[in-house]
């Protein structure tokens, strides 16, 4: 099967090459835990392959974003991509008439994306009328990102919860999770998968993680 390289090295290693083609992976975990660096990580991937890459910002301006790739040394060549293969987009939801169903049909008007970064699906729920609409909703935006080769799906946590309550875990392909281990003196960032269909991998085995202003990384397995 085809897979789509994320930008980490050791995750496609872990993942036989990468998340499968077409898949849509939620990337969940607290405040702080990476998941924007890690989209932008994973977009730029695929912008230096040539492919066609969007991050959707609900919440930060597209400034925040671009500043915080650029203070990253691996992602600060993001500027030879912006305008090219690589668009960052910030859709106001809730202001300015921009609803949750104008934003899903939005979604149709890129049907040729490679890679989408949803940032994040905490701010759907908050533009949707009933939770009920906001699963409709939901389901049928995932059905929009299968369509596109690769798509992730932020979403904001709190303590060792998975999704937003919403289901989102169980209707994703895949549900990667980010989070901070205080196993030893010193907290550190650790990155689990805790579900990618079509795939063989160890489940719910964490990993440390790195961020620094050189590079995202992951290292080895962490015992709990
Ligand atoms: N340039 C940088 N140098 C070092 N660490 C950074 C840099 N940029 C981000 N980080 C680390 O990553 C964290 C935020 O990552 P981010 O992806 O914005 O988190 P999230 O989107 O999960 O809230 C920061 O709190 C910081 O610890
Ligand atoms: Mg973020």
């Amino acid at each position: 099967m085809e897979r789509i390289t994320t930008g980490i090295r050791k995750l496609d290693s872990l993942l036989g090459g990468g998340f499968p083609v077409n898949a849509s992976v939620l990337l969940s975990g607290g405040p702080g835990t990476g998941k924007t660096i890690f989209g932008l990580n994973f977009l730029l991937e695929g912008a230096r392959k040539g492919e066609k890459c969007c991050y959707v910002s609900l919440n930060e301006t597209k400034d925040n974003i671009i500043r915080a790739a650029k203070g990253i040394h691996s992602l600060s060549d993001i500027d030879k991509y912006l305008g090219k293969n690589l668009a960052v987009e910030y859709i106001p939801l809730g202001q300015s008439n921009v609803t949750l169903h104008r934003f899903a049909e939005t979604l149709n008007d890129y049907p040729s994306l490679d890679r989408i970064v949803i940032d994040n699906v905490n701010k759907l729920l908050m533009s949707a009328d009933t939770q009920k609409s906001y699963r409709v909703y939901f389901s049928e935006i995932l059905k929009q990102l299968r369509n596109m080769k690769s798509s992730m799906i932020i979403c904001e946590t709190a303590g060792d919860e998975l999704d937003s309550g919403n289901m989102e875990s169980f209707e994703c392909d895949g549900v990667v999770q980010l989070s901070f281990l205080e196993l030893e003196e010193k907290p550190s960032r650790s990155i689990t998968v805790h579900k990618m269909r079509f795939t063989s991998f160890e489940p719910k085995v964490p990993h440390e993680m790195t961020i620094s202003d050189k590079k995202i990384d992951i290292g080895e397995a962490k015992v709990i």
